[in-house]
C-alpha cells in the first residue's frame, strides 16, 4: 500500500508544471503556445529568457531528485529509487495538473540520476554542454547525453541503472521525434549564445 502512495507522489510530483507556472505567473503566458510548445526548460529560454529557463530548469530537475529521494525519506529500503523516478518522468511528461501535455523528459530524468548517480549526471552534463556548444541543438545534446549515460552505465554494471537510463534515453529520443524530423530538415533551431 505505502509502495502505492510512493508511485503516486512521485507522479503528482513530476506532474507540478513548472513552465506553466512561471510563464502564467510570471508572464502571462502558456510556454506550451510559443517556441517549440514544449513545456520545458529549453523552450522557457527560448521564450521568456535566461531567469525564467533556469528556474524551471531547476525545478524540474528538483522534481526527479526529491521523487527518487522518496524512498530513503521514508525509511522504505525495498524501492528502488529509479523506479519511483519513472513515475516522476511519466508526470512531468503526461501532467495530470497540465491537461496531460508536459516536458521531453529531459530535465526531470537528469533530476532522478542526480539523486542515484551524481557522477553520471554531472558528466551527462558537462557531455551535454560540450555537443551543444559543438552542434547548437539543445534537443541533440539532450538525447546524445542520454546515450552517453547508456554507454558510461555499462561500466558500472548496476542492471537496474543500465536498464532504466535504457528506458529514459529511448523514451527521450521518442519525445523528440519531432525535433529529430526538423534536424534532419535543417529547421531545428540553434542555440545563438554559444
Ligand atoms: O529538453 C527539451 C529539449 O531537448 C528540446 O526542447 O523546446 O527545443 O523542443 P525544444
Amino acid at each position: 500500500m505505502i509502495e502505492a502512495i510512493i508511485f503516486i507522489l512521485a507522479y503528482l510530483l513530476g506532474s507540478i508544471p513548472s513552465g506553466l507556472i512561471v510563464g502564467k505567473l510570471g508572464y502571462g503566458i502558456d510556454i506550451r503556445e510559443h517556441g517549440s510548445g514544449n513545456l520545458g526548460g529549453t523552450n522557457t529560454f527560448r521564450t521568456l529568457g535566461i531567469k525564467a529557463g533556469l528556474l524551471v530548469t531547476g525545478a524540474d530537475i528538483l522534481k526527479g531528485t526529491l521523487a527518487a529521494a522518496l524512498p530513503l525519506l521514508f525509511g522504505l529500503d525495498h524501492l528502488h529509487p529509479l523506479l519511483v523516478g519513472i513515475f516522476a518522468v511519466v508526470g512531468h511528461t503526461y501532467p495530470i495538473f497540465a491537461k496531460f501535455r508536459g516536458g521531453k523528459a529531459v530535465a526531470t530524468s537528469g533530476g532522478v540520476l542526480l539523486c542515484y548517480v551524481p557522477l553520471l549526471f554531472i558528466t551527462m552534463l558537462a557531455f551535454f554542454f560540450i555537443v551543444l556548444y559543438i552542434s547548437k541543438y539543445v534537443s541533440l545534446s539532450s538525447m546524445l547525453a542520454g546515450v552517453y549515460g547508456i554507454i558510461y552505465s555499462l561500466f558500472t554494471k548496476d542492471i537496474p541503472l543500465i536498464i532504466v537510463i535504457t528506458l529514459l534515453t529511448s523514451f527521450v529520443v521518442y519525445r523528440h521525434r519531432a525535433n529529430i524530423k526538423r534536424i534532419i530538415d535543417k529547421t531545428e533551431p540553434k542555440v545563438k549564445w554559444l
